[in-house]
């Protein structure tokens, strides 16, 4: 769990070039899912390279609450001796997911179709955010809900002991939505079938499928039509997590706004539904290149080499590219601000019920540093100043959002005078090693509030 605890103040000063490789951790939707669908396997699952974050450890402690068996061999191996699909047992205290939508609303999927009461609770930001997204496609099936006002948690959720398999179109574009129909229909006996208009990221499907689900896909008018065989008894499996390209996003982006770097992010999963900050980084004039390009365990992988790039432009972020790129928005406003000219982000309304709202917190401390940002309901535009023009020296809001916190550390290594973030402590819900790995590559960054 993070933010419950005193807040870390976390000052970034200007810094000389980073410089060196950067090994970032696991990728964390892929280290949610290993844990979830490992639980529900019949048999050990063996996973490495899991992301040992406190959004994915709070999932490791649910499927624990679960009745899974979660062992952590150090160094990144874990094994978890699975129940079986419906084979959860009813958790006997409050389940709490931390800051964790995914972890959440994964969960909730996992265990709608299992005749079993269970609590979630999470942090304040969690405890903010939607969950009728997630309670209105599971009712489908049969699943109870008593939650706060507005949809939001603490929520107890009742288990269909009869359920029916659904069929539903997401009205948002949601990986974790459809994901968590996907694993309320692994209990539901026949056919249920998930429709979204616009492709999110495809763990969940490839994982499914991967543990031996009956599972296709169809692409047709009507968006990607996913249907998947409910009542399967699930083959453990060895999985080996690739690292995070939402992690990978830092050290790329601090490397391209300051001057002198070069650096190497290896091992990066570059799967198409994750890989739009990139494509949008080389738009923008940023040097950026994939080295030695490969497949692994069925996903894309390359080494990212990310130089100084003195001459970024601001462009129109192509809305299409939104869900591919979503969690990256945040870093990308800070590269828009070094840029010359306006970047233009639209389509992009589900940044503002993240953990935090993204649009919104990113405005404020923008501003703040001395940076022109317009927003409306879906999109937001940044007037970039152009390198070594932007000042800083400012304190801001990281309102209990990880990216949020790391979005300005990495402003702060290119600004005129050093960027602050007043609680650096959610940083540990995905991206632990945040401090060290760039202090490694050449950042200066320090816990005290020293702007
Ligand atoms: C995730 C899906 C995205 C993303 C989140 C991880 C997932 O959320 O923002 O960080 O692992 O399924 P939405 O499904 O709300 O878009």
């Amino acid at each position: 769990m993070s933010g419950h605890g005193t807040p870390i103040p976390m000052t970034s000063r200007p810094c000389g070039p980073l410089k060196g490789e950067a090994h970032v951790p696991g990728d964390k939707s892929i280290s949610h899912r290993s844990l979830i669908l490992g639980a529900m396997a019949v048999g050990e699952t063996k996973i490495t390279g899991l992301l040992e974050g406190e959004d994915v450890l709070d999932t490791a402690a649910a499927m624990r609450a679960f009745g899974a068996e979660v062992v952590n061999h150090g160094g990144g191996e874990w094994s978890v001796h699975g129940v079986g699909v419906g084979g959860f047992s009813e958790p006997d205290q409050v389940v709490d997911c931390g800051n964790s939508g995914t972890g959440v609303r994964l969960i909730m999927g996992a265990m709608a179709t299992t005749p079993i009461t269970v609590t979630f609770t999470g942090d304040a930001s969690l405890n903010s955010r939607p969950m009728g997204r997630v309670t209105d496609p599971l009712a489908l099936f049969g699943t109870q809900t008593v939650g706060r006002e507005g949809g939001r948690l603490p929520m107890t959720l009742v288990g269909a002991a009869n359920p029916v398999p659904a069929h539903y179109t997401v009205p948002v574009p949601s990986a974790q939505v459809k994901s968590a129909v996907l694993l309320a229909g692994l209990n539901a006996p026949g056919e249920t079938v998930v429709v979204e208009k616009e492709a999110t990221r495809d763990h969940t499907e490839r994982m499914l499928q991967g543990f031996g689900a009956t599972l296709t896909i169809d692409q047709t008018d009507e968006g990607r039509v996913i249907t998947l065989t409910g009542q399967p008894e699930l083959r453990p499996q060895t999985i080996i997590v690739p690292r995070d390209p939402s992690s990978a996003a830092f050290p790329v982006c601090a490397a391209i706004i300051t001057p002198g770097s070069d650096v190497l992010v290896p091992n990066i999963g570059l799967n198409p539904t994750r890989a739009g900050l990139f494509a949008t980084l080389q738009d923008m004039g940023a040097d950026l290149t994939y080295e030695n390009q490969r497949e692994e365990g069925g996903e894309p992988v390359a080494d990212l080499r990310a130089r100084f790039s003195p001459n970024l432009k601001g462009i129109a972020v192509p809305p299409a590219r939104a869900a591919s790129m979503i969690d990256e928005y945040p870093v990308l406003s800070v590269v828009a601000s070094f840029a010359k000219g306006v970047t233009d982000m639209q389509g992009v309304k589900e940044l503002r019920v993240k953990e935090s709202d993204r649009i919104d917190a990113m405005a404020k401390g923008l501003r703040a540093a001395g940076v022109a940002v317009d927003e409306g309901p879906d999109w937001w535009t940044v007037t970039g100043l152009g390198h070594g023009k932007v000042p800083g020296g400012v304190t801001v809001a990281s309102v209990l959002d990880h990216r949020i916190a790391m979005a300005f550390m990495v402003m702060g290594m290119a600004t005129q005078k050093p960027m602050t973030v007043d609680d650096g402590s959610p940083i540990a819900t995905s991206f632990p090693i945040f401090e060290s790995l760039m202090g490694g590559l050449g950042a200066q960054l320090v816990r005290a509030n020293t702007a």
